[in-house]
């Protein structure tokens, strides 16, 4: 058969926003014949079948996958990636190379160690903040690099904490409290090393790529807002909503970020070996015009991807077969030039407590945007009730940025449920 008509039955591991909205892109596939998703929520059940499984359970995914003809696994979440499941998938001879979009576990540790990720970056010349790595053995030389540095104070976590492991610190007594904290075990063996940063200030955004490990596509580009108060206020949560494109990622500013932070970063990966087939994050700060890493994650960012996937055109089963094939150059990647943006519906009390299972209404109303759920689920009777913090993330495409977020605010009034919460002002900082 000729390859460009072979059809998938795919496997999507998570169950957020972000895999809602790869469900969606994935479902307008010509070449999609089904689409699992597990554990997905009540709105991948739109696109496909949810199945109750854990993304970390490889062995029961690898019956799965078997029993079901699943021919590509596509790994929304980052917990998996970095537990290895590239690899898992890879050694298995009985798996007859199902092939799993993401990296080896080795690639994973750009996300999975901080500690690792700044390494890489120092080895292959990539622009970042200024780090010293320390463990209980070394405290003395982080209190040293406190003093030798300005405040605030940046400490990071070495391990995944569920996005609550960086600690930004105004006072240098404080700062040294909290090293001492974060080493004798607050985010578990995740802090048991620290890596601490030089403070940089500027203005974040988001950019991910699709690489086969030699070529690579960059996506559009996309703005996240993490705080959980207006005007960027309040303790941090997953993402209330984001925006693409971004006003000052102009071409000028992307020349550069493709340059000094891609290129060096696909090279380096080849260069060490590192098999490396998915999607890379790149969360970036623009320091007066200039491009520096925050972070890397191996994953598509949430709520990020409910406005690249609107924004990306054409097939995206095409690229992730040119990904897992080692043929991405030959492959076309749209961008649709509408604006996109996004706004998450959440449960109040979220970052903190919150309740769970309150009954949703007003999503048949929604005219003119696009429902990601979150934090769904739906009952055997097909009620819909919430199930997390983050609930629905509400979608537009406009002329410009202010048209789709008034499509997002306008149905965001249509949708009730006891405790909703959301932030007014995404966008609010662009052009
Ligand atoms: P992360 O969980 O790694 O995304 O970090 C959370 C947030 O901390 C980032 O989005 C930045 O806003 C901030 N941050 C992390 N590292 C630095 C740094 N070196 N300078 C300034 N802000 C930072
Ligand atoms: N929105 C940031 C993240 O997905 O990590």
């Amino acid at each position: 058969m000729d390859r460009s008509m072979k059809e998938y039955t795919v496997l999507l591991l998570g169950s957020g926003g972000r895999e809602s909205a790869l469900a969606w892109k994935l479902s307008q596939s010509p070449r999609l014949k089904k689409l699992y998703i597990a554990p997905g929520n009540g709105g991948t059940l739109q696109y496909g079948t949810n199945v109750g499984m854990s993304p970390l359970d490889f062995e029961v995914i690898k019956k799965f996958v078997l029993d079901n003809g699943i021919n590509m696994v596509v790994v929304g979440n980052e917990d998996s990636l970095v537990a290895g499941i590239y690899d898992y998938f890879a050694g298995d001879a009985s798996l007859n190379g199902v092939p799993v979009v993401g990296p080896s576990k080795e690639g994973a540790q750009l996300e999975g160690s901080k500690d690792f990720a700044k390494e890489f970056m120092a080895r292959h010349g990539i622009p970042t903040a200024e780090h010293l790595s320390v463990d209980a053995s070394t405290i003395e030389d982080g209190f040293r690099f406190f003093e030798n540095h300005k405040p605030p104070y940046v400490l990071k976590a070495d391990g995944l904490a569920a996005g609550k492991g960086v600690l930004i610190i105004p006072e240098l007594d404080e700062a040294k409290e909290q090293l001492r904290a974060m080493l004798g075990g607050m985010f578990g063996a995740s802090s048991s090393k620290v890596v601490l940063e030089q403070f940089l200030s500027g203005i974040e955004c988001s950019v991910f790529v699709l690489t086969d490990g030699s070529a690579y596509k960059i996506l559009p580009v996309a703005k996240d807002y993490k705080r959980i108060g207006e005007g960027d206020t309040g303790p941090n949560t997953g993402g209330m909503g984001a925006v693409s494109p971004v006003s000052f990622a102009d071409a000028g500013f992307m020349q550069k970020v493709e340059e000094r932070i891609i290129k060096p970063t696909i090279d380096g990966l080849k260069q060490e070996n590192i098999t490396y087939r998915g999607f890379i994050f790149f969360g970036l700060i623009n320091v007066g015009g200039e491009p520096y890493v925050i972070e890397y994650n191996v994953r598509m960012g949430d709520p990020e991807t409910e406005v690249v996937m609107l924004r990306t055109g054409g097939d995206l089963l095409d690229l992730l077969e040119g990904v897992v094939t080692g043929t991405l150059a030959g492959r076309n990647l749209e961008i649709d030039p509408r604006y996109a943006t996004t706004v998450m519906i959440v449960s109040s009390g979220y970052p903190g407590s919150y309740a769970k299972g309150k009954v949703i209404t007003g999503t048949d109303a929604v005219d003119g945007s696009i429902l990601f759920h979150a934090g769904t689920r739906r009952t055997d009777d097909g009620e819909l009730l919430t199930s997390g913090g983050r609930v629905i993330a509400v979608s537009s495409y406009g002329s410009s940025k202010d048209e789709a977020l008034a499509k997002s605010y306008a149905n965001i009034s249509k949708i009730e449920f006891e405790g909703k919460n959301f932030r007014r002002d995404i966008g609010f900082d662009l052009k």
